[in-house]
């Protein structure tokens, strides 16, 4: 997985709390909540046509997470719209444009954990970039991380919270096995997502996912198991082991240690495992292996095939149907 500089963000005019800006003079307060503990939560949206992938969706997951966090104030969502559409005009952008939306507990009186510091009300960023999809057709290569996902118990990944560390990590010991991104697995060892988006894979003619018991209720991963009862593509939401869950196929083994290896496709550590409607080859279990994608041979559509994240989704004629235009809006 790669993202290049892209060139037409050189100077991007990105908004603050309402402030239309160039990117190399906005500022956020060094009292700000997200600064003090990334206290914030944060939605990725994505730009078709002079459309947002399933706005509403996200909008209320934004409203939920802030919620569930206590935030004392959270904007309307005609509010963060305009903030958005005022954002895409400043910057002249139509499609192939990721949006990056952080609503922060907002400045703090003094620097300090407790919420009962901030008298300001919230901090609204909108930030809007050219980006084409950050993942690869033509597979990708997991390792499977050493951390596990929270649970409810821990920390509810329900909240899409901007306390991005756990998956920063999780990353890390990708960059340092030369994989695209890491599997991690929940507290019990099942398959939760990766360190960045859903998992789903297809065993047996059956599109399979985890449950969301260490991942969050993703938008994605709901439109592709829609997508799946309307193109008749059986689907399952099931726990999923790594030995279990992933088909067994002959491969290439990338090792943690960044070494690649044949594998012989007959040892039960050996696997390879079809993800996203690719195929995964993957070391031994649980820790920390190491899988590489190909692209699906059968004719999945499009959406299904290159489901790894809203990032990457094209949209179909029923994924059409969740666009808004945020001109219209
Ligand atoms: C940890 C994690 N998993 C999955 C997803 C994908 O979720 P969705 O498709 O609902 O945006 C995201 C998106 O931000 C995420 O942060």
């Amino acid at each position: 997985m790669r993202q290049p500089f892209n060139e037409r963000n050189r100077d991007l005019i990105v908004n603050v709390n309402g402030t239309l800006v160039h990117r190399d003079e906005a500022g956020i307060s060094p009292f700000d909540s997200v600064v003090q503990g990334g206290d914030a939560v944060w939605e990725g949206l994505r730009l078709y046509d002079g459309r947002i992938f399933k706005l509403r969706e996200h909008l209320a997951r934004l409203r939920s997470s802030a919620l569930a966090l206590a935030f004392a104030e959270i904007p309307p969502d005609e509010e963060i719209i305009e903030e958005i559409r005022r954002t895409l005009a400043a910057n002249g952008m139509r499609d192939g444009v990721h949006i990056r939306l952080t609503l922060t507990r907002g400045v703090k009186v003094t620097s300090g954990m407790d919420p009962r510091l901030n008298r300001s009300g919230p901090t609204l960023i909108v930030l809007a970039e050219h980006k084409a999809p950050v993942y690869e057709r033509a597979g990708l290569k997991l390792i499977t991380s050493s951390l596990r996902r929270f649970g409810p118990d821990t920390l509810d990944p329900k909240i899409h919270h901007a306390n991005l560390l756990q998956s920063i990590l999780a990353k890390i010991e990708a960059n340092a096995a030369g994989a695209d991104d890491a599997l991690m697995l929940d507290g019990n060892g099942f398959i939760a997502e990766t360190n960045a988006t859903h998992l789903f894979f297809v065993r047996d003619g059956v599109a399979m996912t985890s449950r969301t018991v260490a991942c969050p209720e993703g938008i994605t991963r709901a439109t592709v198991l829609e997508l799946c009862a309307e193109h008749d593509i059986p689907s399952r939401v099931k726990d999923l082991s790594l030995n279990r869950g992933l088909p067994r196929r002959r491969g290439v083994l990338h090792r943690h240690d960044g070494r690649t290896r044949e594998c012989d496709g007959n040892r039960r550590t050996d696997h390879r495992r079809r993800v996203a409607g690719a195929a995964h080859e993957a070391a031994r279990r649980p820790l920390p292996g190491c899988h590489r994608a190909r692209r699906s041979r059968r004719g999945w559509p499009r959406d299904l095939v290159s489901l790894a994240g809203a990032s990457i989704l094209r949209p179909s004629t029923s994924v059409r149907a969740g666009l808004r235009d945020y001109s219209g809006l």
